[in-house]
């Protein structure tokens, strides 16, 4: 099975990728999860992603997708993989397409910006895992602290207000195009499904949702 998630910043990716992952057995691949962990490594790529990820924007296409085509091309991904934040331009779409790479799903969780900016002050993380937690709507069992591994969570660096309306601004301008590049190629590709959920419902819900709109 090979997933793409497509949604803006704070949209519930990684959140509903934590099932989706379990169900089909396959390694979530999250551009934004890659590139904090270089950038907490200090590596080159990490030092150039660094300015760009804290100012909302994105980071190059070429390194962006050099880095996807390394990762899928590693054993765990011989069964499928979910792609979590990638694509996210239209260069970085055709990269797939060009590619050959057969995909069998693009969910779009859809959320209004008001919700989103809601959402992005109460979200905790934990870097290692990219698992996420919301204060409110998805508490770790323990204030603070992963549920598997009891580490600290922490609040992400660009999820300050003003930070979020920018990645908002880019979402629009440069990622939205995607739903209709992936509506269009479901059209003529019946191997490939296209599903909208509203993901304002809540996590249980929206996941409900998916799994009814996969129809399986
Ligand atoms: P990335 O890490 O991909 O961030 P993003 O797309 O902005 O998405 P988020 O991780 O912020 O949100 P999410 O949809 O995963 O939501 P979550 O499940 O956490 O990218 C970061 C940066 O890296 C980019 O800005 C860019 O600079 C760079 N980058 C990454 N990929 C790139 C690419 N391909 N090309 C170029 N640059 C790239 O949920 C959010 C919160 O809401 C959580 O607290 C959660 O608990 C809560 N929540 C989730 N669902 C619900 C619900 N149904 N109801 C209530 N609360 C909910
Ligand atoms: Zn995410």
């Amino acid at each position: 099975m090979r997933i793409i998630l497509l949604g803006a910043p704070g949209a519930g990716k990684g959140t509903q990728a934590q099932f989706l992952t379990k169900k089909y057995n396959i390694p979530q691949i999250s551009t934004g999860d890659m590139l904090r962990a270089a950038i907490k490594a200090g590596t080159e790529m990490g030092k150039m992603a660094k300015a760009a990820m804290d100012a909302g924007q994105l980071v190059t296409d070429d390194i962006i997708i050099g880095l996807v085509k390394d990762r899928i091309a590693q054993d765990d991904c011989k069964n499928g993989y979910l792609l979590d934040g990638f694509p996210r331009t239209l260069p970085q779409a055709d990269a797939v397409t060009n590619a050959g790479i057969e995909i069998d799903a693009v969910i779009e969780i859809d959320v209004a910006d008001e919700e989103i900016v809601k959402r992005m002050s109460g979200r905790r993380a934990h870097l290692a895992s990219g698992r996420t937690y919301h204060v409110i709507y998805n508490p770790s069992k323990i204030e603070g602290k992963d549920d598997e591994t009891g580490e600290d969570l922490v609040q992400r660096d660009d999820d300050k207000e003003a930070v979020v309306l920018d990645r908002l601004k880019v979402y629009h301008e440069q990622t939205e195009p995607l739903i209709g590049y992936y509506k269009a190629l479901a059209k003529k590709n019946p191997n490939l499904k296209y599903i909208t959920v509203d993901g304002t419902a809540d996590i249980a819900d929206v996941e409900k949702a998916i799994v009814s709109e996969l129809g399986e």
